[in-house]
């Protein structure tokens, strides 16, 4: 055989010395330092080269483990059966070859019969019953042995002490996986808390379970808020119990929590729309997942198929698009948003994250921004969570260049230079200019868009170049704009033109509540204005409206009214708002265009997830005269509650707030 070539010895060893050092940082002191997709790519690579040179495979290699050896804190405990690992595939042609292996060796020609489960993403661990009674339980170690953290799963609330007389008799031994998890609201909690105490947050909400779970102390554990989903059994041979999905309404029937999103399927079709469908309700959840895991159902096929090293041939786990990636910071620049908030944003060397090319990512404010202490030149992690802006969540600081840069928050707005000042209790900064070009660019886009006058082909571009070319001073000049001013602008071709002056023309019989949504008051979205246009009827009537009056309106509160207020007496505000009415804006009084009035004045909660998007349900309630808010409060009358509808739920039987599912949310609509 060919001697090794020196550079593959040399890469496959800091391979595993960095896949080592990782996966202790992770493992063992959950404080990981790079993204899972990072790590991804390391393993990958290692498999890859260990693949094509096996005879430099050590024993030590890190790919022998499934995860990492037991803390010396903990008492370790041997798993009488492994708790393996999970092979991964990214997409349905990946999946497609698992499902022709599967039937392959299952000799079936038709539809495998698969069960499909969200991939919790927190910490693996095994709970042994004995007798009926919860006796002891382990995370999951290096899969062969674990720690025995028996005590502190103890103070995890969902988990059963003890099974039925009935199961204990069946099953005088019954070890129970699953997930240990933190939601991600407690999370969020928990690191304010920390922050406080002046102690370092966690890097996500699995470090957070992890962390709690193996704290020494379980008097920690216990404050911490921790939930147990239960995904399976070890042992797969005992009697009555022929298959995942039985599996499954056993455990339930035991007390287990079992997620609501466990599903059969058949074949790979319906697998891959288990898929989509788990993708679309992912960012609804409260806690974290990170892909679907497909096992074949029946125990008896599970074990004619039977393992390969590390992982099972009847399962597999199906990853979303990595979330998080780490790129390099080349710029910080600061936007100035339309009601002056300066938020420094970060220019990134464009990276592919969540299925999407990055090269923007807040940085929120300048608390955020010291607390990260970014530098241009460093590698941070990026992460992008569904449709929500991109941020960076970490800095890489082990691979900071020398002369990285420390970023300096501006001491002027970067648009129009007038000092920027942090009113006292904001965490933003403010620019106080109400002609500030940058505000006004935000405002205009505001005013145009969709929720508000709904002009088509007004974008951000164009706003801008309206802008600097003195068109408009404030949004009221659009309605004095004629084509032959506009063709001489970039991009402005005589269609372009005459599109945008029709849209604009047509804006004018813009109904009452868009009309307030789109004036840009501080704090007054969609369904505020909605409120507020149901309430006074006409316009006039809000325009004088005092304190008293708007905060008696259910759902607008105090600051609000004064924002309100505040802009309806603003001189400036005030002269744009009768220039809107000399350039034709109709202001016609609010006529409800309801499809009934079943659920007047009716406040309602919508949680968990539902068959089709929040807003379907949100405009079905409003059209029908009743809202929606975004918490549970004694003033709520309906909990509108889908699959894992988390601590809403909890907190609406506390209030006994009637809860509807669909159907029954149906029923009361008529
Ligand atoms: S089954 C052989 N089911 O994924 C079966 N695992 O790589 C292995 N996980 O850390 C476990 N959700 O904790 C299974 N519904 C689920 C899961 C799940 C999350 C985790 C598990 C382990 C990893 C396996």
């Amino acid at each position: 055989m060919a001697a090794p070539d020196p550079k593959i010895v040399e890469e496959l060893r800091q391979l595993r010395d960095r896949i080592n050092h990782h996966n202790r940082l992770y493992y063992v002191e959950d404080n990981p330092e790079i993204s899972d997709a990072e790590f991804d790519r390391l393993f990958d690579r290692l498999l890859e080269i260990e693949k094509q040179h096996p005879e430099l495979v050590t024993p030590d290699s890190p790919s022998h483990r499934v995860g990492f050896a037991p803390s010396v804190r903990f008492e370790p405990l041997a798993h009488r059966l492994p708790m393996l690992s999970l092979q991964k595939v990214t997409s349905s042609e990946e999946f497609d070859e698992f499902d022709r292996r599967v039937r392959e060796g299952l000799e079936i020609s038709g539809d495998a019969d698969y069960v499909t489960e969200p991939k919790l993403d927190g910490l693996a661990v095994e709970l042994i019953y004995e007798d009926g009674f919860f006796v002891r339980g382990a995370t999951r170690g290096d899969g062969a042995v674990g720690e025995n953290i028996t005590p502190n799963l103890k103070t995890i609330k969902n988990i059963p002490l003890r099974l039925s007389d009935d199961a204990a008799g069946r099953y005088p031994l019954l070890e129970v996986r699953g997930e240990v998890i933190m939601r991600r609201t407690a999370f969020a909690k928990l690191n304010e808390y920390l922050v406080e105490q002046n102690l370092a947050p966690l890097a996500n909400p699995r470090n957070g379970a992890a962390g709690s779970l193996r704290q020494l102390d379980p008097s920690v554990t216990a404050r911490r808020p921790l939930i147990f989903y239960a995904y399976g059994i070890s042992d797969t041979t005992l009697p009555g119990l022929e298959s995942q999905s039985q599996a499954a309404e056993f455990l339930k029937s035991q007390g287990f929590a079992v997620h609501q999103l466990v599903n059969q399927a058949k074949g790979a079709k319906q697998v891959a729309a288990a898929f989509d469908k788990l993708a679309g309700v992912r960012e609804r959840l409260d806690y974290d997942i990170d892909g679907m895991v497909i096992k074949v159902d029946r125990f008896l096929d599970q074990t004619l198929l039977g393992q390969i090293s590390r992982a099972p041939r009847w399962a597999v786990a199906w990853k979303f698009a990595a979330e998080e990636a780490t790129t390099v910071l080349e710029g910080v620049e600061f936007s100035v948003g339309r009601t002056g908030i300066v938020t420094p944003v970060a220019k990134l060397k464009p990276v592919r994250v969540g299925g999407v090319v990055v090269s923007n990512a807040s940085l929120h404010n300048q608390d955020e921004l010291r607390a990260l202490d970014a530098r241009i030149g460093d590698t941070v992690v990026v992460r992008r969570a569904g449709d929500v802006i991109p941020e960076v969540v970490s800095v890489l600081t082990e691979k900071r260049p020398p002369k990285a840069k420390t970023v300096r928050f501006p001491a002027g707005c970067p648009s129009c230079g007038t000092e920027i000042v942090r009113p006292e209790g904001e965490a933003a900064h403010r620019c106080l200019n109400a002609a500030c070009p940058a505000q006004l660019e935000g405002r205009l886009f505001h005013f145009a868009s969709k929720g508000g006058l709904d002009i088509e082909g007004l974008g951000g571009k164009l706003a801008r170049q309206l802008i600097a070319q003195g068109l408009v001073k404030d949004p009221s000049d659009l309605f004095f704009i004629t084509k032959e001013r506009l063709l001489p602008l970039d991009l402005m071709a005589e269609k372009r033109a005459s599109n945008l002056v029709a849209a604009i023309d047509r804006s004018r019989g813009t109904e009452l509540p868009k009309i307030i949504y789109a004036l840009g008051i501080v704090g007054v979205g969609e369904a505020a204005a909605r409120l507020l246009a149901e309430h006074f009827v006409s316009f006039e009537r809000l325009e004088k409206a005092g304190l008293e009056e708007l905060t008696q309106i259910q759902g607008i509160g105090p600051v609000m009214a004064e924002n309100i207020r505040g802009y309806f007496s603003n001189d400036g505000n005030r002269q744009m708002l009768a220039k809107l009415r000399k350039g034709g804006l109709k202001f016609a009084d609010y006529k409800k265009s309801v499809a009934g009035n079943r659920l007047n004045g009716k406040a309602f909660v919508i949680t968990g997830s539902l068959s089709k998007p929040r807003n379907h349900f949100k405009n079905i309630i409003e059209q029908n005269g009743g809202r929606v808010s975004g918490s549970v409060s004694a003033k709520t009358d309906y909990v509108l509650a889908g699959a894992d509808p988390g601590s809403k739920l909890t907190k609406a039987r506390k209030l006994g707030v009637p809860i509807l599912d669909e159907s029954r949310f149906e029923q009361l609509l008529g």
